[in-house]
């Protein structure tokens, strides 16, 4: 009965998985229809990333920002908001996003080789998901069957998107909007900032004069804020490292640092002060195991947030042009 059972379930899962349900996302998606997707997005990403890391973590912000306001669909790529206002890409909370030169390259190498197939929101889960793998993180298995939005959300962006300047319950309220626990949003901060830099206005009264004091933030290490300090030049401008340490490795080194009070923003900091999100950092801090696991979930999850499929939305020809 058992043994029986058991080849049922197999057999329905084959068959399901061979249907491609209409509007649904699909690993096998392009299979027949542009087959060499996924090579060559991963080539133009590796073939970018070894001329500059910093591609990885463009990357991966830019699908973080893109899935959070308005659902993965390319938004942020748009260079028009088709509206009276400006585009969501100049949004102060994506002014310093970058990337775009990539998405356009592997866009016009699919174009070239299947016109009108591949969606510049699967360009971007895709794209994300190997700059993290070729950055020493895991690599999982994405679906694919994303189309396109025809809208860009400059006001969603200023407002949907989490502010460094925000405490722990306005970021846990940002995040479960989205559908994500207070364990969901850590392992994302963490994995997230483990790769790439902030730039000093979002930290630099951490280290000289926190909430009006005049003195640093009391959570912040002491040898750590010398370093900041140092780091910035006089105007407080240039960017440091998120992960101190470990600045190019998608790792869950960044817990280790958050521990030893050396997080970048007071805003990962505080999860570290606060109840709802401290065990998780102790947890991601203590297994590399746990955090790629739990971190592979989340961002499947991301890569899924509001996707157009089947007949909503489009295929554009140009990332940067809605049709
Ligand atoms: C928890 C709320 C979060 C806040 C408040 C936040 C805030 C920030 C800020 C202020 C920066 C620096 C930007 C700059 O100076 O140019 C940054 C960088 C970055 N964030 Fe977040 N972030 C959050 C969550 C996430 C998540 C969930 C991810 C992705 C899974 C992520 C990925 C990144 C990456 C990769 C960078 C480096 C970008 C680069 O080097 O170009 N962040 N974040």
């Amino acid at each position: 009965m058992g043994a029986k059972f058991l080849l049922v379930l197999v057999v329905v899962a084959t068959v399901s998985s061979n249907c491609r349900v209409k509007g649904a996302l699909d690993r096998g998606f392009y299979d027949d229809s542009c087959p060499p997707f996924e090579v060559i997005v991963s080539g133009t990403v590796q073939s970018f990333l070894d001329r500059d890391p910093s591609v990885a973590p463009g990357l991966l912000r830019m699908l973080f920002h893109d899935a959070f306001v308005g659902g993965l669909d390319g938004s942020p790529l748009l260079n028009s908001s088709g509206g009276s206002d400006p585009p969501e890409r100049l949004a102060t909370p994506n002014l310093s996003l970058h990337g775009f030169d990539l998405i356009d390259a592997i866009k016009s190498k699919l174009e070239g080789i299947c016109p009108g197939i591949v969606s510049c929101a699967d360009i971007l889960a895709t794209a994300a998901r190997d700059a993290i793998t070729l950055s020493g993180g895991p690599f999982w298995r994405l679906k694919f069957g994303r189309r396109d939005g025809r809208r860009s959300f400059f006001q969603g962006a200023l407002k949907d998107l989490p502010s460094p300047f925000e405490n722990t319950t306005a970021l846990l309220k940002k995040f479960r909007n989205r559908g994500f626990s207070a364990e969901e949003m850590v392992v994302l901060q963490g994995g997230g900032h483990s790769i790439g830099v902030g730039h000093c206005p979002f930290f630099r009264d951490r280290y000289s004069n926190f909430s009006g004091t005049a003195q640093p933030d009391p959570a912040l290490n002491p040898t750590h804020a010398i370093f900041l300090k140092a780091s910035c030049d006089p105007n407080g401008n240039a960017a440091v490292a998120n992960d101190h340490g470990s600045a190019h490795l998608l790792d869950n080194h960044y817990f280790l640092n958050i521990q030893k009070g050396k997080g970048l923003f007071n805003s990962d900091q505080e999860f570290y002060s606060d109840s709802r999100t401290r065990k998780s950092i102790d947890k991601y801090a203590a297994s590399s195991e746990k955090f790629y696991l739990d971190f592979i979930k989340a961002m499947e999850k991301m890569s899924e947030l509001g996707v157009l499929t089947g007949s909503h939305g489009s295929i554009r020809t140009h990332c940067a042009i809605a049709k």
